[in-house]
């Protein structure tokens, strides 16, 4: 067990010294050590058992200290920042030279991000560094929403968790590369296509899936649960239920009649695509939790964070 709190002198003497500490953000938790401080940053690949060729995002407390991680920033960088950080937008810029290539994972580029949690933010704003944080998750498992997920699955590898209660968006940052006056998508997230389009710059996506991708959050694999996951319409898949495994029903915004509502996980009892999200791993991890062996899981529909909710549950599913 990983001491647990929300005290923030206590998390930033053990980054200083070289610690992990798990963090909380408005996405999913992160597993942070000192950006530039190679030896804590290897003991974050080891803890997640994650693939040297995956880079890390680098979280930094706004765009002023950015600036220093950046070796150009496009002006087009400054104006996504101004308009969506803090928040779930990780942008992908040339490197600086101060930043580790143990971090990029050997590329010359970085994503930087700047997280709008409070508890991070003021964590960010007492530290001299920046912090690399992945999600505190074993590489290719499902993503912590709440501190008790990170206690379960890394709690004897981190040194201290900061408990920012549930995270509010509940699905990663948005991935991006900016270039002069371009940006490509490299992963869905929290920040829509459409949050994007507002900007008026060519707008492209490079969402790619296979086992060597350009940004392995993309990998076809991912965020999956132990339980076998089954996408499809509920009433379909409930046919061909033959009764041989304990199942569990992921719905978006109501149950089914014919099952029992213990075995039923609601993603939005509201109907709000944003629940949906703040829900989705909650409900990953709750089948885990609860040794289902299947899940029958239905598609939300594609508007808002819908479509990388939909990402998500299809690489869960894979
Ligand atoms: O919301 C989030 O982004 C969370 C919180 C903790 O900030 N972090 C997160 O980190 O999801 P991680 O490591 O699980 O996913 C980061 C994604 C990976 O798919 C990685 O490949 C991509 O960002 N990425 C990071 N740096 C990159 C780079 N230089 N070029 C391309 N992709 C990059
Ligand atoms: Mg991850």
């Amino acid at each position: 067990m990983a001491a647990q709190g929300t005290d923030l002198q206590k998390a930033a003497g053990i980054l200083q010294k070289g610690g992990l500490v798990a963090i909380p953000t408005e996405t999913v938790y992160g597993l942070a050590a000192n950006a530039l401080n190679e030896k804590a940053v290897a003991r974050i690949y080891e803890a997640k058992k994650r693939p040297n060729f995956d880079p890390l995002i680098v979280h930094v407390s706004g765009f002023n200290q950015a600036l220093k991680y950046a070796r150009i920033m496009p002006p087009l960088a400054e104006r996504l920042a101004e308009r969506f950080w803090p928040g779930p937008l990780t942008m992908v810029m040339e490197k600086s030279n101060e930043i580790p290539y143990l971090v990029s994972a050997g590329l010359e580029t970085v994503g930087l991000r700047a997280p709008r949690h409070p508890l991070t933010a003021a964590l960010l704003n007492i530290l001299p560094f920046p912090l690399a944080a992945p999600s505190a998750n074993p590489f290719g498992y499902i993503s912590p929403t709440t501190a008790e997920h990170v206690q379960k699955m890394l709690g004897e590898e981190v040194d201290y968790i900061l408990d920012g209660g549930p995270c509010d968006v509940g699905i990663e940052s948005t991935v991006i590369r900016v270039l002069q006056d371009e940006i490509i998508i490299l992963r869905k997230g929290g920040i829509t296509a459409d949050d994007l389009r507002k900007l008026n710059v060519k707008l492209s996506e490079q969402i790619v899936s296979g086992s060597n991708p350009a940004s392995p959050g993309q990998l076809s694999s991912h965020y999956a649960p132990r339980c076998k996951v089954i996408l499809g319409k509920i009433s379909c898949l409930l046919k061909d239920f033959n009764g041989m495994h304990k199942t569990a029903l992921i719905t978006f915004n109501q149950p089914a009649l014919n099952w029992p509502a213990e075995h039923q996980f609601v993603l939005a009892p509201d109907g709000l695509m944003n629940t949906a999200a703040a829900n989705l791993f909650k409900a990953l991890h709750w089948l885990d939790d609860n040794d289902y062996e299947l899940a029958y899981c239905e598609r939300v529909p594609e508007t808002g964070v819908g479509t990388a909710i939909n990402d998500r549950l299809n690489r869960a599913a894979y």
